[in-house]
């Protein structure tokens, strides 16, 4: 008897680990805990044990029950909560997964990069809005009425006045409003233009302004300040060189050149084959703009200067579209 109990027991103990469905688990109990089931059958025999093993093959019936019904349970919670079976799917020998970390984006870096070498030369910083009217964006800038620059080709106009900003320069006019000289700042923000997108020009950028106004301030301080710039920017070994320029709110102008760093100047795709790269406009503040802040213009004199940072992103990085600074492809923008 006790060794038929034994097996019985060996039997459910190997059956209950092939249950893995809610049907074979029905099924083991009616072969083995219900009243007709297996362990019960044993419990009949018991009547014809001889009186002196009774209590020895009671006890071991009990257990066998209890046990089965141990197995039973277990299985039961096993099969309503996937936990345990998930769990031991749980490899602990794979390697872990790496985080992501973001970097900054290259606009960003290039702005603050250029930002903080103005800071170090004693530069303060201002901003402006980018939804202007034509008062700051052309007026008080000097732009005749007449101007190709207010045509309906370049700007984008909001309603008769209001207008997306087509250059920092409004900010200038915002700062000398607000400030009396000397005034020494520079202006990031971003600025937009009717333009078709092509990898040469974009119709939303960004762009950096600089202005210095004291008294005395000369063309040689604005040429200084702006290779001594370029220097730390570029390398110290660029070439430079100003060509004249015209914009209505500086005079005279002039726009900024420097070697090519690609090619050094000897002319290559970047440089369309110039061997030169135009890296900013400048010129000192035309006196009509002064008296529009009410700055007189027999007192004092001033710089002013502007760059595209989009284009100087691209100019720094090798970047041939500029339309890949803004369409968040991580391939991309990992490289930084
Ligand atoms: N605002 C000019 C532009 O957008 C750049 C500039 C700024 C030129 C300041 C001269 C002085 O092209």
């Amino acid at each position: 008897m006790l060794e038929q109990i034994n097996r019985l027991l060996a039997q459910a103990e190997s059956a209950i680990t092939a249950v893995t469905t809610t049907e074979a688990l029905e099924a083991y109990r009616v072969e083995y805990l219900v009243r007709k089931g297996a362990i019960a059958s044993l419990f009949d025999q018991l009547r014809s044990v001889p009186p002196a093993e009774k209590p020895g093959v009671g006890k071991a019936l009990n257990e066998l029950r209890t046990r089965v019904q141990q197995l039973y349970d277990a299985k039961a919670a096993e099969l309503r909560s996937p936990g345990p079976a998930a769990e031991r799917t749980l490899d602990l020998t794979l390697p872990g997964r790496r985080g992501f970390t973001g970097t900054r984006h290259p606009l960003t870096r290039t702005m603050d990069e250029i930002i903080s070498i103005f800071v170090g030369m004693g530069f303060g910083i201002a901003d402006g809005p980018e939804l202007e009217d034509d008062y700051h964006n052309f007026e008080a800038l000097n732009f005749p009425p007449d101007h190709p620059a207010r045509d309906m080709q370049d700007t984008f106009f909001v309603s008769k006045t209001a207008l997306l900003r087509t250059h920092t320069s409004p900010v200038q006019i915002r700062v000398m409003k607000e400030h009396r000289p000397p005034v020494r700042v520079i202006m990031p923000g971003r600025v937009y233009r009717n333009e078709a997108v092509s990898a040469r020009s974009l119709s939303a950028f960004y762009q950096i302004e600089g202005l210095y106004v004291d008294k005395g301030v000369t063309f040689s301080e604005l040429k200084g300040t702006l290779v001594a710039f370029a220097r730390q920017f570029y390398g110290r070994d660029i070439k430079f060189r100003f060509v004249p320029s015209f914009f209505p709110f500086t005079e005279p102008s002039a726009e900024m050149y420097i070697t090519c760093f690609l090619c050094k100047g000897k002319g290559c795709r970047m440089c369309k084959h110039t061997g030169w790269l135009e890296v900013l406009g400048c010129g000192m503040v035309d006196p009509n703009v002064f008296r529009n802040v009410g700055y007189d213009p027999d007192e004092v004199t001033g710089y002013a200067f502007g760059m595209g940072i989009d284009r100087t992103a691209a100019l720094r990085y090798g970047v041939d579209d500029l339309r890949l600074f803004y369409e968040s492809d991580i391939r991309f923008l990992n490289q930084f």
